[in-house]
C-alpha cells in the first residue's frame, strides 16, 4: 500500500492537498486536479498510481471538503490556479504531470496558460475547453441561489445522476452513494464559490493549438456532460494529442472505471 498523508499549505488561507507515495525517489509527481462538486477524494481509486513510483498529489480547491467554509474565498480559476502553482511551489516541484478532470481540466488549462513550464504533460479528462454561454451562466446563477436555499443536498440530488454513467447508475449503487457522500462533504459557500469561478473562466479553445506537450485526452463513452464528440475535436486541436475512450463511464470515468482509467494514464505515463 503506498503511504498517503494530508498536507497543509499556506498559513493565511489553509489549503490541503493529500499525498500518495512510495519509498524512494519518485520517477515523477502527478497532479490531479478535482471535478465539481467534489473534492480530492475523488482520487481514491488513483492512489494506487503511486505503486508505479509516481508522487501522486491531489489538492482540494479552496473550501472544499472543510468542515466549515475557510477559505472558500475563490471566485475564479485563476484562484485555484494559483493555489496549485503554491502547492508545486510548497513542494518544490519544478514539472509535474497535470491532470484536470472537468472543473479540474479549467483550472489546468488556466495553470497552462500562466505557467507552462509547470507542465511535464497534460492530461484532460471529461473536460471541455470553451466558456460558458450564456444559458450555462444562467443556469450556474440558478445553482448558487439553489446552494444558498436548499443546501448541498439539493446540489447532490441534481448533479449525481449527471456526473454518472447510465451503466453506472444501473450497475454500481455504492458508487453513487459514495459520490453522493463526497458531494455532502462540502459546504454550500464551497459549491458557491466552484460556480462562481467557472461560470467567469475564460475561453480556452484558443490556447489549444499552442500546447506543444504530450497530451493525453481521456473521456467517458457515457459521459453526457461533456460528450466524447467534444473531447474529439478537442484533441484534433492539441497538436499530438492521444485520444481515449473508457466504455462503460459516464462523466466520472475515473471512478466509474478506474482501471481502464488507470491503464490509459500509466500507458501515456510511461512513453513520457
Ligand atoms: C465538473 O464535473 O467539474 C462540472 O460538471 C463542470 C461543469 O459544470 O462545467
Amino acid at each position: 500500500m503506498p503511504s498517503c498523508s494530508r498536507l497543509r499549505y499556506l498559513e493565511s488561507h489553509p489549503r490541503t492537498a493529500s499525498v500518495s507515495w512510495r519509498d524512494g525517489e519518485p520517477v515523477g509527481t502527478l497532479v490531479l486536479l478535482h471535478a465539481f462538486p467534489l473534492g480530492a477524494r475523488m482520487w481514491e481509486s488513483q492512489h494506487s498510481l503511486a505503486d508505479h513510483g509516481w508522487r501522486v498529489v491531489m489538492p482540494q480547491f479552496r473550501g472544499f471538503d472543510c468542515a466549515k467554509s475557510d477559505g472558500a474565498d475563490a471566485a475564479s480559476v485563476e484562484d485555484y490556479a494559483g493555489d496549485v502553482s503554491d502547492l508545486l511551489d510548497t513542494l518544490t516541484v519544478e514539472s509535474a504531470v497535470i491532470l484536470g478532470l472537468s472543473m479540474g481540466g479549467y483550472v489546468a488549462f488556466e495553470l497552462y496558460r500562466r505557467a507552462p513550464h509547470l507542465f511535464r504533460a497534460l492530461v484532460l479528462a471529461d473536460t471541455r475547453p470553451d466558456a460558458d454561454n450564456p444559458e450555462a451562466r444562467a443556469n450556474r446563477a440558478r445553482m448558487i441561489d439553489v446552494a444558498a436555499t436548499s443546501g448541498t443536498a439539493a446540489i447532490a440530488d441534481e448533479m449525481v445522476p449527471r456526473l454518472l454513467g447510465e451503466s453506472t447508475r444501473r450497475t454500481n449503487p455504492a458508487l453513487e452513494d459514495r459520490v453522493r457522500a463526497m458531494i455532502l462533504s462540502n459546504q454550500p459557500s464551497a459549491i458557491q464559490a466552484a460556480l462562481r469561478s467557472m461560470m467567469t473562466r475564460p475561453d480556452s479553445v484558443i490556447l489549444l493549438a499552442s500546447i506543444d506537450i504530450p497530451t493525453l485526452v481521456i473521456v467517458g463513452e457515457e459521459d453526457t456532460l461533456t460528450p466524447p464528440a467534444m473531447s474529439v475535436s478537442m484533441a484534433n486541436a492539441i497538436p499530438n494529442a492521444e485520444l481515449v475512450r473508457v466504455p462503460l463511464a459516464g462523466h466520472l470515468a475515473n471512478l466509474e472505471q478506474p482501471q481502464v482509467f488507470n491503464r490509459a494514464l500509466l500507458s501515456f505515463l510511461a512513453r513520457l
